[in-house]
């Protein structure tokens, strides 16, 4: 038995692996593959994505058995983006749902736990994952500092973003939700001590002040829906906010 499930593991890693592949050869998607190979995670990679998860979210970072769980549990949607040296340098989370629930959830939830925490299951996502749902939720992206330690923005979350939408489009999903930061926040309300999220939104989307998740998220074709309060209840620098966006696959999503 265990032979077995070890081999449908591999065989739908292969599958998804081949359709990333020959997704990157489309007309279509005329961004540039060359520099970063994406490929779907496996056990063996835990070591290098606790590297780049832990040097992004620091206190925030998602333990190992989380990435363990999501990798398990829902294994062909798991990506990670690997420089010409094969060192991993950003990966992807994400989980189906029902489009519905995440609706529902925002709504309804009042509890303890943060809503990013409701619709990821705790970030385990072995009770939110819906092999049924009908969209995808991106849960985490993260990409690696450069090496001389001055930033990211070598075009490695837009690849990841890209693939994501290729492996959504081969399952027939049409949209892919995410529950973004707002980590540009707290730095705004400093300069701009009377504002409110609703003109920090707008500032952000008029590109009067850019917000290092939900402007990337913007730029790759995302739109964004509505401000979340108590999205991340640890995140200092988003004062707890976030923002639901949508990548509507069904409309052109190429932000470059
Ligand atoms: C958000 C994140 C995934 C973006 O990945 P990345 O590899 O740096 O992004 P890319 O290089 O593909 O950027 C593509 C475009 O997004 C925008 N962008 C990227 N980083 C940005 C930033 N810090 N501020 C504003 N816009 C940014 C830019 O428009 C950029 O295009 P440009 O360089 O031509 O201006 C990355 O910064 C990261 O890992 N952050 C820490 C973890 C995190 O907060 N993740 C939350 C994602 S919801």
């Amino acid at each position: 038995m265990r032979a077995v499930r070890t081999f449908c593991f591999f065989c739908s890693l292969l599958a998804v692996a081949g359709s990333l592949f020959a997704a990157a050869d489309c007309a279509e998607d005329l961004r540039d593959l060359t520099q970063f190979v994406v490929r779907p995670v496996s056990l063996g990679d835990l070591a290098e994505l606790l590297i780049v998860e832990n040097e992004a979210w620091q206190e925030l970072a998602a333990t190992a058995g989380k990435l363990i769980s999501r990798t398990e549990i829902f294994p062909e949607g798991q990506l990670l983006a690997m420089d010409s040296t094969q060192k991993v340098v950003g990966f992807l989370n994400t989980q189906r749902l029902k489009e519905q629930r995440i609706y529902e959830s925002l709504e309804s939830h009042t509890g303890d736990s943060d809503h990013w925490g409701v619709l990821s299951g705790d970030g385990f996502i072995s009770s939110s994952h819906d092999p049924q749902g009908d969209v995808l939720f991106m849960i985490n992206l993260t990409t690696r500092i450069s090496k001389d330690g001055q930033s990211r923005r070598r075009n490695i979350g837009a690849v990841l973003v890209q693939s994501a939408i290729d492996f959504a489009r081969k399952m027939n999903v049409s949209k892919i939700y995410g529950l973004t930061r707002l980590n540009g926040f707290r730095g705004f309300m400093r300069e701009h001590p009377a504002a409110d999220i609703h003109e920090y939104i707008r500032s952000v989307i008029n590109g009067r002040w850019r917000d290092p998740a939900l402007s990337f998220h913007l730029k790759q074709g995302a739109r964004f829906l509505t401000p979340v309060f108590n999205s991340m209840k640890d995140d200092i620098e988003s004062h707890t906010w976030g923002a639901l966006i949508c990548y509507d696959l069904t409309n052109s999503v190429s932000g470059r």
